[in-house]
């Protein structure tokens, strides 16, 4: 097995893949905004009246581009703001000075839509407003970054010409409030400046998960509450507050600001669950993951799912009529797993157990797959899974198949693991092999595929390790040496993992 080479991985099945995911990124990108206006919004007071008309050049220059003008200050809020823990709306009150064209009212309809690249695009704010001058015209507000020096472009020109108005760029102060900005704006001109903004946030239902850095702690309650005032939907804030993950791989967490029911339902891959996300676990990342295996299964077959949270490997499986074993230690998980069988309406095809990992695979396993391995007549011939997903330590759990069958008459299927196994070593696909091998004590070589789920952390892989049990694993008799004790392991995952094995 050592001097097997990763290449050989590729050939069985390794297939790294970038997830898509449900991950919304608030930090703070390097977007650059066109400068043209600095200046000119540097002295909105000097402009007299609202707008004021600003003439055209005589003669021709070379356009300079918008990059070159850029301006990333324009739509910042005001630097009054910076350092602000606690939000005040109000002080983010600013005025720019855009450019606008006037134009009769009756004709508005048909030039918004020719113009519309130019146009002002900010979060609510009106790109047409009345003409305080003349009832019968209205102001089109133009983006500052698109009409530089208040010149409009060749195209612009052709469009007015084609409506008969005279291409004469006006000056209007534009108020900008803390509605005008979007989360990140609000977020850089607050945040000490040079630093990471946030860290990005996970959507669970109604909930923005974030897990913060140190120095964005003390702006925390002020991050949250943007964020719900940011995104429709969002009504709970919560940051995580441990590193460690409990037993349960649910995590202490502080609601920042909203709402402090974390009770929430969400829908992956058209299915509905509901859960309540202080106290068990769920990851929007791992939809494509949960899709994938479901793929793999067959009306009629037979699937294990040791460590099934809210039942989003099992519920599907169960809709796709598959006979489902699914269970999980932690009480409110089984609790929430009824619930979501319920709420799917595939109670019948789903037995639920709240028990640790290792006895459900010595006693309801074992008792299934005696039956089931044997019973594969010409016309049922299902398939059984058996689905692992602890990736911290459910290598270990592997051991718990070493004899699992002994002395029970052999049937002609085996059944397929999928094991989750985190990796930080540098091919981590041969890495979670070994460790299988090793818990299994047999060789994989013959009949194993891996699959890189996600990259968790910069060198720390999740990995899917999927197998055929071996025959010889499964009804090989314990050799007297290994009786005592029952199965020892041959390698720790202490150096993929930071959590310790639960009790
Ligand atoms: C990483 S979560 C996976 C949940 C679900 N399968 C999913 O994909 O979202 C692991 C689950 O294993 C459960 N768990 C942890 N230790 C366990 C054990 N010893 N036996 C059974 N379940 C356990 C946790 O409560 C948690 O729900």
């Amino acid at each position: 097995m050592n001097n097997f080479s990763s290449r050989s991985l590729w050939r069985f099945g390794f297939s790294a893949r970038l997830l898509k995911t449900n991950h919304f990124r608030t930090a703070a990108s390097n977007t650059s905004f066109p400068a043209v206006w600095m200046l000119l919004a540097q002295y909105p007071g000097r402009i007299p009246g609202s707008f004021a008309k600003v003439q055209r050049n005589s003669f021709f220059t070379m356009p300079e581009t918008v990059e070159d003008k850029a301006d990333p200050e324009l739509y910042s809020p005001p630097p009054r703001v910076r350092g602000m823990t606690q939000l005040d709306r109000e002080a983010f009150k600013r005025t720019i000075v855009v450019p606008v064209l006037k134009v009769q009212k009756e004709i508005i309809g048909s030039l918004l839509k020719p113009l519309k690249h130019t146009l002002l695009q900010r979060p609510g704010l009106k790109r047409v407003i009345e003409d305080p001058d003349d009832e019968n015209s209205r102001l089109v507000m133009l983006d500052p970054h698109k009409i530089p020096e208040f010149s409009l472009g060749g195209s612009e020109q052709e469009v007015l010409k084609q409506f008969n108005i005279p291409p004469v760029v006006s000056k209007y102060d534009l108020e900008l409030t803390y509605e005008s900005f979007k989360l990140e704006e609000i977020l850089r001109a607050v945040l000490p400046e040079g630093q990471e903004v946030t860290s990005g946030f996970s959507r669970v239902g109604h909930i923005a998960h974030l897990n913060l850095r140190d120095h964005q702690l003390p702006y925390r309650y002020l991050i949250g509450q943007v964020i719900i005032d940011k995104n429709p939907g969002v009504t709970s804030v919560v940051n995580k507050t441990s590193i460690i993950d409990s037993t349960y791989r649910n995590f202490e967490m502080e609601v920042l600001a909203g709402e402090s029911n974390l009770v929430t339902k969400v829908k992956e891959n058209n299915t509905t669950y509901e859960l309540d996300f202080s106290k068990v676990y769920w990851n929007p990342r791992l939809s494509t993951e949960h899709g994938r295996i479901v793929e793999l299964l067959k009306p009629g077959d037979v699937l294990f799912d040791v460590f099934a949270g809210v039942g989003p490997f099992a519920i599907p499986a169960a809709k796709k009529k598959c006979r489902v074993f699914a269970n999980d230690l932690n009480p409110e998980s089984y609790t929430w797993l009824l619930h979501n069988c319920k709420l799917n309406k595939v109670g019948d095809k789903i037995k639920a157990f709240n028990m640790d990992g290792r006895d459900f695979l010595l006693g309801p396993v074992r008792e299934e797959l005696s039956k089931g391995l044997l019973l594969q007549t010409e016309e049922q011939k299902p398939s059984f899974h058996i689905v692992m997903n602890l990736p911290a330590l459910a290598l270990e759990f592997l051991a718990a198949f070493r004899h699992l069958l002994a002395g029970a008459a052999r049937g002609a299927a085996l059944p397929t693991v999928h094991c989750y196994a985190f990796s930080k070593h540098p091919e981590p696909a041969l890495d979670v092999w070994q460790r299988a091998e090793a818990s299994l004590g047999a060789s994989l070589r013959a009949c194993c595929s891996v699959h890189a789920v996600r990259n968790v952390a910069p060198n720390k892989e999740m990995m899917c390790l999927s197998f055929q049990l071996p025959a010889d694993v499964l009804y090989g008799r314990p050799c007297p040496a290994e009786e005592k004790p029952a199965c020892k392991r041959q390698r720790t995952s202490k150096d993929s993992s930071e959590e310790t094995l639960p009790s």
